[in-house]
């Protein structure tokens, strides 16, 4: 992957350390499921895909930047604080780094920090799919609804297929976002100058201003887990075979087998 704008992520992480230690945060404590359910966790479940319900934003910049966000949030109308203004964060890897495990794990850590949080998560083709023009659909309010939504993720930016309409939605989409500094988690497959063809210099040049960029450089987890799975299911025994005494039917007995 080409990137010659990346940041190392120890960089990112040291410079988000300081921060957190200037403001008495230890940047180092990990955020654990709690001993009380936490009813907007619990609600936030519901809208999680199965695959990513247990995520955990384990990476220490996707870690160091949920801190960040939830300590900029000031306070909401019962205490609990909200989503505020503040930086967003790139993160950058092949095919089954873990991108959207890592978003989806933000997503939950700040629930779990206490953080009142509107959020949507959405994939570029689905959300290039939902805003099509087509009729009985106000496809301008959706895109105004995501611009200002307090948290959006917006997953594998740049793999869909890109085409002027799409550059012009995701420039109103990122515009608007990068205006008001509105918090925005975005994935993608592609090193800063592919996505910069592929979605346009204006969205580039935006994205590299307001987001810290982390790489994920791991292999295919994907491939890795069907690997596992694979050394497992060979190292099992051959499965249990009744010896031909057992199986053969009882003479004179019309009794059906047990099914198990
Ligand atoms: N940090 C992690 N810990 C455990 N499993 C992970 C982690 N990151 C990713 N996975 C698993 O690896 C697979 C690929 O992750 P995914 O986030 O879908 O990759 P990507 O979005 O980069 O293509 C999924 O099954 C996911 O649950
Ligand atoms: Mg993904």
């Amino acid at each position: 992957m080409r990137d010659h704008d990346a940041q190392p992520v120890g960089g990112i992480a040291r410079r988000l350390a300081h921060i957190l230690t200037t403001r008495g945060i230890d940047p180092t404590a990990q955020l654990t499921d709690p001993a009380e359910p936490i009813p907007a966790l619990q609600a936030a479940q519901a809208r999680i895909p199965a695959r990513y319900q247990d995520a955990v934003a384990d990476h220490p910049a996707v870690a160091a930047w949920v801190r960040e966000v939830a300590q900029a949030g000031r306070p909401g109308p019962k205490g609990a604080p909200g989503i505020a203004q503040g930086r967003s964060l790139l993160i950058v890897g092949t095919t089954g780094t873990g991108k959207t495990h890592q978003a989806y794990g933000a997503v939950r850590s700040l629930l779990l920090a206490g953080v009142r949080l509107r959020w949507k998560a959405i994939t570029a083709a689905d959300l290039y799919a939902e805003l099509r023009p087509r009729a009985g659909h106000d496809g301008e309010r959706e895109l105004m609804d995501l611009a200002r939504c307090p948290l959006l993720i917006i997953d594998d930016l740049g793999a869909a297929k890109s085409s002027e309409w799409t550059e012009e939605v995701t420039m109103r989409l990122i515009n608007r976002r990068y205006n008001e500094m509105l918090p925005t988690l975005v994935t993608t497959n592609l090193g800063m100058a592919d996505l910069r063809v592929h979605i346009g210099d204006r969205v580039a040049s935006r994205l590299t201003e307001m987001t810290d960029k982390v790489i994920l450089d791991g292999p295919d987890r994907r491939r890795a887990i069907a690997a596992q799975r694979r050394s497992i299911t060979a190292a099992t025994p051959p499965a249990y075979t009744e010896p031909p005494e057992l199986a053969a039917p009882i003479a004179g007995s019309s009794a059906r087998r047990p099914s198990c």
